[in-house]
This record gives C-alpha cells, sequence and structure tokens, in this order.
C-alpha cells in the first residue's frame, strides 16, 4: 500500500499520542488522510451490511456503503446471502437505484446489460450484433466483496481476502456488541433512517464513549422530561450560562462520575458507559440479561455492559435501545448516519410501538438526543479547518495514565470513573490501521497496554 510521505508511521504516532493524550485537529478536515481513510481501513476493515431479518426471502435485497462502495447484499435462491458492487462492469453505472427491495435480476439503465442474483452477467442487450462474438460474459459479473459472514443475524463483509475470519476480527468486544442486541432475539424494524451530518465520520464515532458531555450537550433533552425527573441535582463546576449563573444540571441523566466500564480491544473495538448496576434511574430494561441464552452469550463482564460499543471502524451499537448506527464518511466534512432499529421478535404490538418511538425521538434526525450532538460535532469539524486553530491539539486525556486494564478471558476492561480511554484508544487503533501493517502487525500493535 502506498503511504504518502504526509503519512509515515512517524507522522502518523505525532498525530494520536497515548502518550499526552492529544489527537492532531488535522485527522478530522485534511483531504489526503481522508482519501488513505477509504483504502487503509474503510478497503480492509470487516464492516456491517445488513440484518439477515432485512433479507429473508430469495431476491431480497440491501445496498449499504462500505466506505464510498455501494455495496449489494442479496439473498440468493438456496437460502445463502452474496454482496456485490453495484457497479455495471461495462461502464460503472449502479445496477440497481433502489435501496432496498426483491428482484429477480438488476438490469443496468445506461446500455442494459443484466445480472443474475449472484452477479452473473446474464443479458447484453444485441450482443452478437454489438460485440460480433467478442464479449465472454462468464467474466464481466458484478464484482463481490472479498468475505462475507453473518454472526448471530449480522451481516459483514470485507473488501481484504487476507483479513481474518469475522469473530477473530471482531474478538471479544465487537462480539459482546453484537450479542447484547442479538441476544434478545431481535428482528429488524423496517425502515432505516439516514441522514447527513456536516462533520468528520469520527467525531460521530468516539461521541458514543463520551459520558461526559451529555450532562451540558444533552441539557436541553432533560428539560424535556425526556429523562425521569432526577434524583438530585448536582452542579457542573465551572459551566456558566450566558448570566455568569453557575449551572444546576439533574444528575438523573448519565456521565456524573459514574461507575464506568470501558473495553478495549485488538483492531481498534472500544465500549464505555456505565455497567448495568450504575444506571441509576434510567429507565432500561435490563431483564433479559438473566435469560439462558444472554448469560451465555455475554459472560460475566458482558451482561453488564451498558453503554455504546463500537466494532470499528464505524459500527455502534446503542445497546439499550437496541439499535445500531453507521457512521458512514462521505468526505472529511460530511456524514451519513444509519440508524437500524430492533425489536425482539416477540414483542407484543404496544412494545413494538416504544421501540419505533424511541427510536424517532431519541437519535436519528428527529431525535433530540442526535440533534444536540450532531451540532457539536459539526462545530469541532469547522473548527479544523482554520490555519491557526487547526494547529491547537485535541485533549483526550481524562484518567490518562490511571485506567489499569484488566485482562480476563480475552476481555480487557478497566473500571473507573469517567474517563477519555475508550476514545483515545480508538485513535490509537486509527493511527496502527493508518500505517497500512498486515493484519499481525496491527492486531499486535493494537493488543491494550496494561495501563491507559
Ligand atoms: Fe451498464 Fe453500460 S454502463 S450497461
Ligand atoms: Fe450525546
Amino acid at each position: 500500500v502506498r503511504m504518502s510521505a504526509a503519512l509515515n508511521a512517524n507522522r502518523l504516532d505525532e498525530l494520536v499520542s497515548l502518550e499526552r493524550g492529544e489527537v492532531d485537529r488535522r485527522i478530522f478536515s485534511d483531504a489526503e488522510i481522508f482519501e488513505q481513510e477509504m483504502t487503509l481501513i474503510f478497503g480492509r476493515a470487516w464492516q456491517f451490511l445488513c440484518h439477515e431479518s432485512q433479507i429473508p426471502k430469495a431476491g431480497d435485497f440491501f445496498e449499504t456503503p462500505m466506505g464510498r462502495d455501494n455495496v449489494l447484499t442479496v439473498r440468493q435462491r438456496d437460502g445463502s446471502i452474496r454482496a456485490m458492487l453495484n457497479t455495471c462492469t461495462h461502464r460503472g453505472n449502479a445496477v440497481c437505484r433502489a435501496e432496498e427491495g426483491n428482484t429477480k435480476a438488476f438490469m443496468c439503465t445506461y446500455h442494459g446489460w443484466s445480472f443474475d442474483l449472484a452477479g452473473k452477467l446474464i443479458g447484453v442487450p444485441d450482443v452478437e450484433k454489438f460485440y460480433k462474438g467478442d464479449l465472454d460474459k462468464s467474466k464481466y459479473g458484478l464484482v463481490h466483496v472479498a468475505q462475507l459472514e453473518s454472526y448471530h443475524g449480522f451481516v459483514f463483509a470485507t473488501m481484504d481476502p487476507a483479513a481474518p475470519a469475522l469473530a477473530d476480527y471482531l474478538g471479544p468486544a465487537g462480539r459482546i456488541a453484537i450479542d447484547l442486541i442479538a441476544a434478545r432475539e431481535v428482528e429488524i424494524i423496517p425502515g432505516v433512517q439516514k441522514f447527513t451530518i456536516d462533520c468528520n465520520w469520527k467525531f460521530a464515532v468516539d461521541n458514543v464513549f463520551d459520558w461526559y458531555h451529555a450532562q451540558v450537550t444533552h441539557m436541553s433533552a432533560v428539560a424535556s422530561g425526556l429523562f425521569p425527573p432526577a434524583e438530585g441535582e448536582v452542579e457542573v463546576g465551572g459551566a456558566r450560562n450566558t448570566l455568569g449563573e453557575s449551572l444546576d444540571i439533574p444528575s438523573g441523566l448519565m456521565g456524573n462520575g459514574v461507575d464506568d466500564l470501558v473495553l478495549v480491544s485488538e483492531f481498534g473495538h472500544a465500549a464505555a458507559g456505565p455497567s448495568v448496576d450504575g444506571l441509576g434511574g434510567m429507565p432500561i430494561d435490563t431483564s433479559w440479561r438473566k435469560r439462558p441464552q444472554a448469560v451465555e452469550w455475554l459472560g460475566e463482564v458482558g451482561s453488564k455492559v451498558c453503554g455504546y460499543p463500537n466494532i470499528f471502524p464505524n459500527a455502534w451499537l446503542a445497546t439499550a435501545g437496541g439499535q445500531l448506527a453507521l457512521r458512514v464518511p462521505v468526505s472529511p466534512n460530511r456524514t451519513e448516519i444509519w440508524w437500524f432499529s430492533f425489536v425482539e421478535k416477540n414483542a407484543t404490538p404496544d412494545q413494538r410501538k416504544m421501540t419505533v418511538m424511541l427510536a424517532g425521538h431519541i437519535f436519528g434526525p428527529a431525535g433530540i438526543l442526535e440533534q444536540d450532538d450532531g451540532e457539536n460535532w459539526a462545530q469541532s469539524t469547522q473548527q479544523t479547518y482554520g490555519h491557526r486553530s487547526r494547529q491547537v491539539p485535541q485533549l483526550l486525556k481524562m484518567g490518562l495514565g490511571r485506567g489499569k486494564v484488566v485482562k480476563e478471558n480475552g476481555l480487557a476492561r478497566i473500571e473507573g470513573s469517567t474517563s477519555e480511554h475508550a476514545q483515545l484508544w480508538t485513535y490509537h487503533a486509527w493511527a496502527q490501521w493508518m500505517k497500512g501493517l498486515d493484519w499481525d502487525e496491527l492486531r499486535e500493535a493494537t493488543i491494550p497496554p496494561d495501563t491507559l
């Protein structure tokens, strides 16, 4: 892989410093870095495509971006699943204009080349007249992803034939992330919410670990009554309103130094948030965690995780509500957000209704929390473009050097108070990916240290 002068290994270690807890702002707006991310990260990592319940019947398809490649995941007649690029092998036009649906074949609207469900080229208009026997159709099928696997119904693919198997890639932390939803025996709620935010994709990723922002950023959500009444008031030391008054913030929300459970793992997956025991007054159903399947899949630590794990690079699991969000990079300062919402298969109509209501009101284009967050990500991205502003490093040093990493059963966890370990770990892993290491080197470079 070509490494540009700007991105040699030394430079990458300067861009993200585990020692200082600093991140160079240029990684959020530099066009060359963005291009390298498309190749070195999105061109290699396993990425979520869809849930099997979205494509139950032969001919069902769903389109998902992997970086800037558009991929069609298609249920085959024999029940298997295949995924291929939505780009015609003639002149590259999309062969499917629908985002999801059911079809018998894909026909390109440019010159009419047609492909079957497995991507085989089955029709070329007037092939004899135009090609005079000089077109071997068997050579021009749609291009498939290099590997495709389903983990508990969650379908992933990678463009890299050398990538390790999916379960290995996910590791215990990534598997727990999915199990936290899959163990409830779910199916998708039809309709994926998609919208854009003018931010770099990485801001939208790392914010899931940020339990420091909620008390201030989401004050409006608290004021609106979205959350239960607080059990007490805490002063957020130092926060002042425009009148210079100290702000009292309801402690019922989150992030007030509650016991924190951080998981970090190989390849850059991470999770952070209160453990189930630290949830306080949040109206979250945790009873399913005691079901045999959940106990078996999640294990002792996993059954306590209540935060938002991220499967590197860009799939984060909102475990409380049973949602998966993709942060899809479009350009350095534009990101598509995709929300997949799940519901238990045997949910009552009322429970379904409640799930849909929450999915629409919390995150997503009309979600009160995501509106709060999106503004911050957009502003933070914008400030990385200024000639002088971009020279000011970002700080992710909360708890730095005080996080004792406990490694047990393949899981690396840190328990303590709210920290920025998970964010910093994600950026450290990002830097390793951007070095273009081979898979063994990458695994080695992202083994969690003993202290963070
Ligand atoms: Fe698809 Fe020509 S580009 S048929
Ligand atoms: Fe938030």
